[in-house]
């Protein structure tokens, strides 16, 4: 599914269109960005064929949402999703890659989410939203808890059915979001 226009503090959710896949091939392509995302060092060239599976991997999720996110003066600089959505338990799953480097840390990748789950828990309904991040990823673990994310744990039980080593799993709930006071209110 394609995601709206959503419009935030610091950035604009909108959807993702084929002229964006060449730069996430640039980002996939940087090793220090790769490894933060996937945990591992790239061990081959991320080819636009790669972004393209990607994206029809996100596709073929049915009910998955995927944006493209820019700076108020139009950069593109990142991507995010939700899927592997459960209808009937109200969850779904985010990933989130600010790939331009220039722009992390300083709120972008906060406000980008900030923005999405405001939709998300507004207007979707959805009840809780989960994120697995690897443990030396201090960075995305600190914007996480900043866009009210809580360390949960990996058991069978939770809502990735697969951790891997080194990886923890974070998760928000509608009631903690609205709640949480600290948190910027997306426009
Ligand atoms: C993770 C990501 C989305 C975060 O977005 P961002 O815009 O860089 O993050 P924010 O600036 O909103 O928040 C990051 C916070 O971490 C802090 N931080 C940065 N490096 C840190 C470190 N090594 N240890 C602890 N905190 C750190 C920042 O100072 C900031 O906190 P502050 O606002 O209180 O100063 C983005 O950096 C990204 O996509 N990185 C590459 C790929 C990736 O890691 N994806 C996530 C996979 S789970």
């Amino acid at each position: 599914m394609i995601g709206c226009n959503l419009s935030g503090k610091k950035v604009n959710l909108r959807p993702l269109m084929d002229d964006d896949l060449p730069r996430r091939v640039q980002w996939m392509n940087d090793a220090e960005t790769v490894r933060l995302y996937s945990g591992i060092y790239p061990i081959r060239v991320y080819l636009l064929a790669d972004a393209e599976r990607w994206r029809q991997a996100l596709e073929v999720d049915r009910w998955a949402i995927v944006w493209a996110f820019e700076t108020k003066e139009g950069r593109h600089i990142g991507d995010l999703d939700l899927h592997g959505i459960d209808r009937k338990e109200l969850t779904a799953k985010l990933t989130v890659l600010l790939g331009d480097k220039e722009y992390w840390s300083q709120g972008y990748g906060t406000d980008a989410i900030t923005t999405m789950l405001k939709y998300a828990f507004s207007d979707l309904c959805f009840d809780t939203i989960t994120l697995k991040v690897f443990a030396f990823n201090k960075r995305a673990i600190a914007c996480y808890k900043k866009c009210g994310f809580e360390k949960v744990p990996n058991t069978p039980s939770g809502l990735w059915s697969v951790i891997g080593p080194g990886e923890e799993q974070m998760a928000v709930t509608r009631k903690r979001f609205m709640e949480q006071a600290s948190i910027p209110k997306a426009a």
